[in-house]
């Protein structure tokens, strides 16, 4: 195997935990709907755990080979829109789980923790806005990756 084709393999089975993880999480997370609390509970400390020691290191690898990728194949530049499309789409979705999401899921289960379903309810409501946007921009990148627009 070439190192190009290992840096894609490490690249795209990074991608694939990211986008197939997070968007399995989204339906998981409309079953809970009829979910008693302590099943709320457990979804919330479960995707704490994922978001933190799985999706945001896989986000991390993504990128690492992804820039690799780019280095090594003369052909790529990083001002070609599907490449300006996967930095600013990664970084973006970056931040919106460390920075947004992972606060906001402790505060929920935090406040399930002391009793108060009803703001827990409204903070997973914004928690799970916030993770469909993710994989919104998730499946924008992956089209900009097999479409390249600006090659
Ligand atoms: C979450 C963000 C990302 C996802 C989900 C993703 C996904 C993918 C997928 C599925 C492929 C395979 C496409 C194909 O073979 O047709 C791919 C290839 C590639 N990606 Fe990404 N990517 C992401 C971010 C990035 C970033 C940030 C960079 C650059 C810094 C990058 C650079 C590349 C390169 C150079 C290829 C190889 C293209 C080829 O050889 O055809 N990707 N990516």
């Amino acid at each position: 195997m070439s190192k190009v084709e290992l840096y894609t393999l490490i690249h795209v089975l990074a991608a694939i935990i990211w986008v197939g993880g997070a968007a399995t999480s989204q339906v998981v997370a409309l079953r809970l709907k009829k979910a008693d609390p302590g099943h709320r509970l457990g979804f919330a400390k479960d995707m704490r755990f994922v978001a933190q020691w799985l999706f945001i290191p896989s986000a991390v690898v993504a990128f690492v080979f992804g820039s690799l990728l780019v280095e090594e194949t003369p052909a790529f530049g990083y001002d070609q829109t599907w490449l300006v499309i996967g930095n600013t789409g990664l970084l973006v979705a970056l931040l919106i789980a460390a920075g947004y999401l992972v606060p906001h899921i402790r505060k929920a289960i935090r406040l399930m923790e002391s009793g108060q379903g009803e703001a827990a309810g409204a903070t997973m409501r914004r928690v799970t806005v916030g993770a469909r946007l993710v994989v919104l921009i998730l499946i924008v990148i992956v089209w900009a990756m097999v479409a390249k627009p600006g090659l």
